[in-house]
C-alpha cells in the first residue's frame, strides 16, 4: 500500500522555512514580551503593506476578528444580520452570541458566495415584517475566492448596512488589482494553522481603512481599555494575538507570495488533469483565488470518497450540512426545502488536497485516484 497522503502538509512548509521560524520564536522566548510583545506591531504593518489597507488589527482567531466590528456596532438583541447559509458555523454563532439572529441567504450556484438578489430580497423581507432591524451582511469569501464586493457595498451603502468581510478562507486572493483586506470597509481573517497564511495556533486580524473603528477594534481586543489599561471606557474582551504566533506570522507572511503563486499553479494543474466528469471549482474574471480550498463536485460523493480514502488520498467535506438546517441554528431558518442551491451543494462537494507544497506527481497519483473512483 502506498503512503497515505497528507491533506496539508503543514510539515513540509515547516521543513523549508525552519531556519527562520525557530529563530523568531526563539527571540521572543529570550525578550519574553509573550503578550502584546514588539512582534504583534511588526506583523500589523507588514500585512498592512501586503494588502494595502491603512489599519490592521491582529486578534486571537478569525472568530474574534469577526465579533469585534459587530461589537464596536452595538450589534445586538432585535439586530437581524445576513449571511450566506453555505458557510463555517463561526460566521452565524459570532452574531448569535451578541444577542442578534442570523438570516441566511441562498448562495449563487457559479461561485458559492451570497446571491445578491436573494440577499436584496431577505433585506426587504426582514424590514417588511418589522420584528427586526437590518444591521450587517457579513459576505463570505467560500474557498478562497472573493464575492463580488462592488455591488454588495452598493447595496449595504442604500440599505444602510455594514458590509463586514468574513476572509477567513481568502486572505491573499485578489479582485483585479486590489486584494481582500480592502475589498469591504471591514474584513476579517483567520490564521488558524491550515488557512492559506496560517500561524502554529490560533489567530485572525481585521482589516479597515477607517481610523476610528480601528482604534475601536484596538480598545475591545485589550477589554475596552482607553487612555490606558485601567481605563475602561467600553465593554470589551481579551482578544490579543499572541507574540509567538505573531512572530512566526512574520516569518510566513514572507513566503506567502511564493505559496499563493503555487496554490495557482496546482489549481490549473488540478484544472487540467482532472477527470471530464469532474465538476472545476469556481473562477470568476479578474480574480485570483488563494485557494483555501479546492473543492470539486462529483456525483456519489460518499463513494467516491471512501475509494480515495482507500487509496490514501484524504479528501474532506465542507460542508456536510448548511446552516439553517444544523441543530443549533434552525430555529434561525426556515427548513429544509428553502435554499435549494445550498442544500444541493452540501452533498456533492469534495475537497482534496490543497497546499504550497503539493507537487505535480502527487496531482497526477491524485486525479488517477479520482479517475478509478469514478470508473468504480
Ligand atoms: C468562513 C470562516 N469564518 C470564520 C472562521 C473562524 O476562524 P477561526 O477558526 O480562526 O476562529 C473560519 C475558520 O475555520 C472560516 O472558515
Amino acid at each position: 500500500m502506498t503512503q497515505p497522503l497528507p491533506f496539508i502538509d503543514l510539515q513540509a512548509q515547516y521543513r523549508r522555512l525552519k531556519p527562520l521560524i525557530d529563530e523568531r520564536v526563539m527571540r521572543v522566548l529570550e525578550h519574553g514580551r509573550f503578550i502584546m510583545g514588539p512582534e504583534v506591531e511588526e506583523l500589523e504593518d507588514a500585512l498592512g503593506r501586503f494588502c494595502d489597507a491603512r489599519h490592521v488589527v491582529s486578534v486571537a482567531s478569525g472568530t474574534e476578528a469577526l465579533r469585534l466590528p459587530l461589537m464596536a456596532e452595538d450589534i445586538g438583541p432585535g439586530d437581524a444580520v445576513f449571511m450566506p447559509g453555505f458557510t463555517f458555523t463561526a460566521t452565524a454563532e459570532v452574531p448569535v452570541s451578541l444577542g442578534a439572529e442570523p438570516v441566511f441567504v441562498e448562495i449563487d450556484p457559479t461561485t458559492y458566495n451570497i446571491d445578491l438578489p436573494a440577499l436584496a430580497d431577505a433585506v426587504a423581507a426582514v424590514r417588511r415584517e418589522g420584528r427586526l432591524r437590518p444591521r450587517a451582511v457579513v459576505v463570505v469569501d467560500l474557498f478562497g475566492l472573493p464575492a463580488d464586493y462592488a455591488a454588495l457595498g452598493r447595496l449595504c451603502e442604500r440599505e444602510g448596512l455594514l458590509l463586514l468581510a468574513d476572509a477567513a478562507q481568502s486572505f491573499g486572493a485578489r479582485l483585479g488589482n486590489r486584494r481582500v483586506g480592502t475589498l469591504a470597509p471591514v474584513t476579517a481573517t483567520s490564521f488558524f494553522p491550515a488557512k492559506p497564511l496560517g500561524a502554529y495556533g490560533d489567530g485572525g486580524a481585521i482589516f479597515t481603512d477607517d481610523a476610528a473603528k480601528a482604534a475601536i477594534y484596538r480598545s475591545i481586543r485589550v477589554h475596552g481599555a482607553g487612555a490606558d489599561r485601567y481605563d475602561i471606557v467600553r465593554i470589551g474582551t481579551n482578544a490579543r494575538l499572541d507574540t509567538i504566533q505573531a512572530a512566526i506570522l512574520i516569518v510566513k507572511l514572507d513566503a506567502f507570495p511564493a505559496e499563493l503563486a503555487a496554490r495557482e499553479h496546482i489549481a490549473q494543474t488540478y484544472d487540467a488533469r482532472l477527470p471530464a466528469a469532474v465538476k472545476r471549482p469556481p473562477r470568476t474574471p479578474n480574480t485570483v483565488s488563494a485557494w483555501a480550498q479546492y473543492v470539486i463536485e462529483v456525483e456519489h460523493r460518499d463513494a467516491v470518497q471512501t475509494a480515495l480514502g482507500r487509496a490514501g488520498i484524504p479528501t474532506a467535506i465542507y460542508y456536510p450540512k448548511p446552516l439553517h438546517l444544523q441543530t443549533a441554528y434552525a430555529r434561525y431558518g426556515h427548513g429544509v426545502g428553502s435554499l435549494p442551491v445550498s442544500e444541493a451543494l452540501c452533498e456533492r462537494v469534495l475537497a482534496l488536497p490543497m497546499h504550497a507544497d503539493l507537487d505535480d506527481a502527487t496531482i497526477d497519483r491524485i486525479c488517477g485516484a479520482l479517475a478509478n473512483a469514478l470508473a468504480a
